[in-house]
């Protein structure tokens, strides 16, 4: 048999082999309840060029921004569950929630921002700004990704391009009552 020929055949084994695996941990998998489900958290995070807690066409979404997502127990506030992650090249985290959080307050926080420019935690009412959000399917939803508010992280000064923003956001109510 030639070299190549081998390694096919060894190749073809590994694979018979993984696949018998496979087939195996499926077999033996306990039937999926309720509470093993499995959630994603996602959002975004940007830099808010213009301070204003809320996306503009100017906010940038920020790639490698460090964030956590946690969850409380309602009745004796005390930490239940925390996990990390970073945000892709779109500035969006994906973060994994083991099991239901039924009757915990759980939120997204910022923990570090990957521009120097751009790494003010804003504090609404002095608490840091974070993104509720409920993570279980007892209230009947049964889509396990979840989708949080964005997050933002102030730029240290407001851009010269904001001025524009903020007319055009004026403007706004002006152009409904005209309807
Ligand atoms: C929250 O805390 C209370 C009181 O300590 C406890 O009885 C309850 O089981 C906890 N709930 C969760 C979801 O951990």
């Amino acid at each position: 048999m030639t070299k190549s020929g081998e390694i096919i055949l060894i190749a073809s084994f590994i694979c018979l082999f993984s696949l018998f695996g496979v087939i195996q941990a499926e077999g033996e998998a306990p039937a999926p309840t309720q509470t093993q489900t499995q959630f994603r958290v996602e959002g975004r995070v940007f830099c808010d060029v213009c301070r204003v807690l809320f996306e503009t066409r100017l906010s940038k979404p920020m790639s490698g921004a460090e964030v956590r997502l946690q969850c409380r127990n309602q009745t004796d506030d005390s930490e239940t569950f925390t996990v990390e992650g970073k945000t892709d090249d779109d500035g969006i985290y994906s973060l994994l929630a083991e099991r239901d959080h039924e009757n915990e307050i759980c939120e997204t926080i910022l923990v570090k921002s990957s521009m120097d420019d751009c790494n003010e935690i804003p504090n609404e009412k002095f608490t840091k700004e974070s993104a509720r959000i409920t993570i279980t399917n007892k209230n009947g939803i049964v889509e396990t990704t979840r989708h949080a508010n964005p997050l933002f992280f102030f730029k240290k000064e407001v851009s010269p391009e904001c001025t524009q923003v903020f007319k055009e956001l004026e403007l706004l109510p002006e152009e409904i009552d005209q309807n």
